[in-house]
């Protein structure tokens, strides 16, 4: 049998998986890296973990299976979006990368607004958010002119290890819609925007479809490695495009919800027609020619791990989580708002902070936990109900991540989302739509969805529990209002923070 490997460049850690031809994952191995917070609302990474990461995993891959390099095949990427990786003229990181959950960038956002007026949501197709790439590339020339002056290019992550593994600059039309540079329906840099902003011709790297050849590995990388250099490699796409072909989300009428260290709820676009005037995100899909509109919550996954990390260091999740499922919907009157690193969908704002709302002394460490799952979970459905209001129908949604992983959670998501929620066998998350594009590059099958027919496999369906749809249908009127009786007090709590 023949192989291919989907390498999931992640915010915590990268994931790369050995799947073969009968779309079973064979091997997996993933290596953890250290995120930076220098400061309230900065979040950064050493791309040359990401390097060394990457190579590790790829290295215990191959090793720590029988499958000989001979036959695998083909190799592609799914990665965390909008991280900015300014190069200098050989190709170096001239600083850390800005990742997509830092926030320093609201001054730039509103200079964004200002000076492309509609040409923003017309061209780019999306709002000036703080997480996107161009707001990060004004923050740098602003406050470092040392570290821009020596930039002659930038990257996403997943392009950075990438060219570290084949010697070639490349950027995937998935990524870089993200960047808020891109002409969305146009599939090309968008001449207005880079003139508006004097970005330099060739500061851009060439595009490409998520699925294009873009070539082997260098000596270097195959001794690394393990691999054979002939190994094709494809140019891979954003780790949320990616997690919609690895489940499936391949054709109008289905919606992913995705927990990883974000969330997001994504409905697939068949065209660029549909208008939700920037209330959420609209980029291209991996699968060619198709979109996807997108809802953001941005600590999903992180908000659990913060409260493991913070109130229970050392236990597992499951520990942290037994007992939450008998503990009642809503968490005995428990709330949580999960903007501890600000928000996006549908409020886009980055000095919004989280709550907990309604603590009593009754309450335990149990309650805050099925809380913090809860609220993220509301969080989500924002983004639910915002594609309902514009005339999606929403009435089943396939769940991957962290989030599916826990039939708690699964059983939840059903019950917030008033929809069936379908578990996928064997889930993988991103990187099995990064091995589909690679597998279909190879020529396995004739299209994504072809491949899909092998590789995504439905399981459970989780149908809404009628009485728990119905208190966390009055529940998530209360969440609502949680953001704008808070947002007052956190604005002016934001000059307390450093
Ligand atoms: C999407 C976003 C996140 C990252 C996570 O706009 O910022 O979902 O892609 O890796």
């Amino acid at each position: 049998m023949k192989y291919v490997i989907g390498v999931d460049l992640g915010t915590s850690a990268v994931k790369t998986l050995l799947v073969g031809q009968d779309g079973v994952v064979h091997a997996e191995a993933t290596r953890e890296y250290p995120l930076y917070h220098d400061k309230a609302g900065w979040s950064e990474q050493d791309p040359e973990d990401w390097v060394t990461g990457t190579t590790a995993a790829l290295r215990e891959l191959i090793d720590g299976s029988s499958v000989s390099p001979e036959d695998v095949e083909g190799i592609s990427f799914s990665g965390q979006m909008h991280g900015l990786v300014l190069l200098d003229a050989d190709g170096k990181p001239v600083r850390r990368a800005i990742l997509w959950n830092d926030t320093r960038t609201t001054e730039q956002c509103r200079e964004i607004e200002r000076t492309l007026g509609d040409k923003l949501l017309s061209v780019t197709r999306n709002p000036a958010l703080e997480g996107f790439t161009l707001p990060k590339i004004l923050w740098v020339k602003q406050h470092e002119p040392e570290s821009f002056a020596k930039a002659a290019g930038f990257l996403l992550p997943k392009d950075y290890v990438r060219l570290r593994l084949t010697g070639e600059k490349h950027m995937d039309l998935s990524d870089a819609a993200g960047t808020l540079m891109l002409d969305v329906a146009g599939r090309d840099w968008s001449a207005d925007v880079l003139g508006a902003f004097a970005v330099p011709a060739g500061f851009c790297p060439p595009l490409v479809e998520a699925g294009a050849l873009v070539g082997g590995l260098t000596a270097e990388a195959a001794s690394a490695t393990g691999l054979r250099q002939e190994t094709k490699v494809f140019a891979g796409g954003a780790d949320n495009a990616c997690g919609a072909i690895g489940a499936g989300i391949l054709s109008p009428g289905l919606t992913l919800c995705s927990i990883g260290t974000s969330g997001v709820v994504l409905t697939y676009e068949e065209d660029a027609s549909a208008d939700y005037r920037g209330k959420v995100h609209f980029f291209n899909h991996g699968k060619p020619d198709a979109f996807y509109a997108m809802g953001v919550t941005l600590a999903a996954g992180y908000s659990l791990s913060w409260f493991r990390n913070t109130f229970a260091k050392g236990e597992t999740y499951d520990a942290l989580l037994q007992g939450a499922e008998d503990v009642p919907a809503g968490s005995n009157g428990l709330l949580f708002t999960p903007y501890i690193v600000g928000e996006r969908t549908p409020h886009a704002d980055a000095q919004i902070r989280g709550s907990f709302v309604g603590v009593d002394g009754s309450h335990t460490r149990t309650h805050f936990a099925r809380a913090v799952m809860e609220g993220i979970t509301f969080s989500l459905n924002e983004s639910i109900e915002m594609f309902r209001a514009a005339g999606k129908q929403v009435d089943k949604v396939v769940s991957i991540g962290g989030g599916a992983k826990n039939p708690l959670w699964l059983q939840m998501q059903a019950d917030i989302f008033q929809a069936d929620v379908v578990a996928l066998e064997n889930e993988q998350g991103p990187g099995l739509g990064a091995a589909m594009l690679a597998a279909v590059g190879c020529g396995w099958f004739p299209s994504l969805d072809a491949c899909g027919e092998t590789f995504v496999k439905h399981a459970r369906i989780y149908r809404p529990d009628e009485a728990a749809s119905a208190r966390y249908g009055q529940l998530f009127e209360i969440y609502r209002q949680v953001y704008g009786q808070t947002a007052g007090i956190n604005h002016a709590l934001y000059a307390f923070r450093n």
